[in-house]
């Protein structure tokens, strides 16, 4: 199969909307590869803090961009994020890491240093794609595009119970507030914003069980023929 023609499944949304789990069950379903890009600008944010970059290096950001080694092993490996070969699939989940990977994705430099790694991602029989651009900017002819929203407030709820599950230290209100502030600078920045891809079908999780979220994106593709 030639890359363009490899389909391509979008989900884009802002945090603590579902996306991350709806794609990987998504992927997993239909046997189709997962790009989470939202941990590439997360490993950017924890390499910078490893290099003792200045918070406001935005060339050395890229650079590390471009150039960090990353593997995402198979789900077998038990999904873990390797960064220079060593494992990072914890450090870079919290949500300070979040807030970095937010800074630094709103830089024009590391968003350009990522986007042919991302697109290097995409592999027969299919990719099903987790991020904030992935039907805009990314992958604009992706043959399905999702964008996921919830209520702030059960996003708030999500992410703390996910947190919660981690150890101790969530403060619900704390994470309101920093779901809310990297929701307004992932919305607002110049570059690749969070915003729903004209052709994007919506769905809203607010009231949705995991599953049945998973359940109208695989009825979505379905239609489409992209699966049985
Ligand atoms: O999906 P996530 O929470 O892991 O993403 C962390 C941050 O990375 C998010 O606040 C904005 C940024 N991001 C982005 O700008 N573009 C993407 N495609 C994915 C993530």
């Amino acid at each position: 199969m030639s890359e363009a023609a490899i389909p391509v499944v979008t989900l884009d949304g802002p945090s603590g909307s579902g996306k991350g789990t709806v794609s990987r069950a998504v992927a997993r379903r239909v046997g189709w590869h997962l790009l989470d890009s939202g941990a590439l600008y997360r490993l950017v944010a924890l390499a910078g803090i490893e290099h003792k970059l200045a918070a406001d290096d935005v060339d050395g950001h890229a650079r590390l961009a471009a150039a960090m080694r990353v593997r995402f092993g198979t789900e077998r490996e038990g999904e873990r994020v390797l960064l220079e070969g060593r494992d990072v699939t914890a450090a870079i989940r919290t949500e300070t890491m979040g807030q970095g990977a937010s800074r630094v994705a709103a830089w024009p430099a590391v968003r350009a240093a990522l986007l042919g790694r991302q697109r290097a991602f995409v592999e027969a029989p299919g990719l099903v794609a987790d991020g904030r651009d992935m039907g805009t900017v990314v992958f604009p002819h992706a043959v399905l595009k999702i964008f996921l929203t919830a209520s702030a407030e059960e996003r708030a709820r999500r992410r703390y119970n996910q947190l919660k599950e981690k150890g101790p230290g969530a403060s619900l209100s704390a994470l309101s507030r920093e779901i809310a502030e990297r929701d307004a600078r992932d919305s607002s920045r110049a570059v690749a914003p969070l915003v729903p891809a004209a052709d994007a079908a919506r769905i809203d999780s607010t009231d949705l069980t995991i599953e049945a979220a998973v359940e109208r994106v695989i009825e979505l593709g379905r239609r489409r023929s992209l699966w049985a």
